[in-house]
């Protein structure tokens, strides 16, 4: 099993309460799955560009006007989307971690999501017969697991919560709709007394998860 971690944190894991939920959810894994082929990319070490108009006429012209070719530094502004496509596209579960930003994602991971999310580098856009399209995934990723961290508590549901919407419905456009949660939320001290309890808890929700994952990873029991 390939997976494909992405961090976007700059604290160090000592002060960051979603990289220690992303050390207990690793830990659990190669325990259980050893053989497990891990790739981490930690976004304020590799820090993707904002989308921008190069990019763009390399990526969306051609579909939108065919036969449009990109110039050399047209192509050239997709070279970190190409290679990031080319580690999502080898992958077959997403681990993302990540604190709660102002109700949503990092700037940082949503300008990665915008580089890798592309039509002909991890999914096609199919027409279909009645005029419209469906989008065909050119990865293999069949599930993400959400190691976050917030100050506030947003049940299920909560409009305020901008961050679970964007990825489920980002990643849901390309097909895939299998997302698990570990969250420590109540993360804000001047609000939450039981901040260690809520951290306890999602600590035990990301091990949960990996051991899941390696379970449904393990070779089936032919011995009875
Ligand atoms: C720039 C910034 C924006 C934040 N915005 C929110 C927010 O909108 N909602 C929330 O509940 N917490 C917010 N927080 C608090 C963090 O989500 C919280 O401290 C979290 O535990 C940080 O996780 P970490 O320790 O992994 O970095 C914000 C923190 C920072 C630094």
């Amino acid at each position: 099993m390939n997976i494909l971690h992405i961090c976007a944190n700059p604290k160090p894991t000592e002060e960051s309460v979603s990289k220690q939920l992303s050390v207990a959810f690793f830990s659990a894994l190669v325990e259980k799955l050893p053989d497990a082929e891990l790739n981490n990319v930690d976004l304020y070490q590799d820090p993707p560009p904002f989308f921008d108009y190069p990019a763009y006429r390399a990526i969306w012209t051609p579909l939108l006007t065919p036969g449009y070719t990109p110039n050399k530094a047209e192509k050239n502004a997709t070279a970190y989307a190409v290679r990031h496509a080319e580690m999502f596209n080898k992958a077959d579960v997403l681990v993302l971690t990540m604190p709660m930003w102002n109700f949503g994602v990092p700037a940082i991971m949503k300008a990665w999501m915008d580089q890798v999310i592309t039509p002909n580098l991890t999914f096609v856009f199919e027409p279909t017969e009645g005029g419209g399209f469906v989008t065909k995934p050119l990865h293999h990723i069949r599930k993400i697991i959400l190691l976050v961290s917030s100050g506030g508590v947003y049940r299920e549901g909560d409009p305020r919560d901008a961050l679970t919407a964007c990825i489920e419905a980002a990643f849901g456009f390309i097909g895939i709709e299998d997302v698990t949660i570990a969250w420590a939320d109540g993360q804000n001290p001047i609000a939450f007394s039981d901040l260690e309890e809520r951290r306890n808890t999602a600590t035990e929700a990301a091990i949960e998860a990996a051991e899941e994952l390696a379970q449904e990873t393990a070779p089936a029991d032919v011995s009875g």
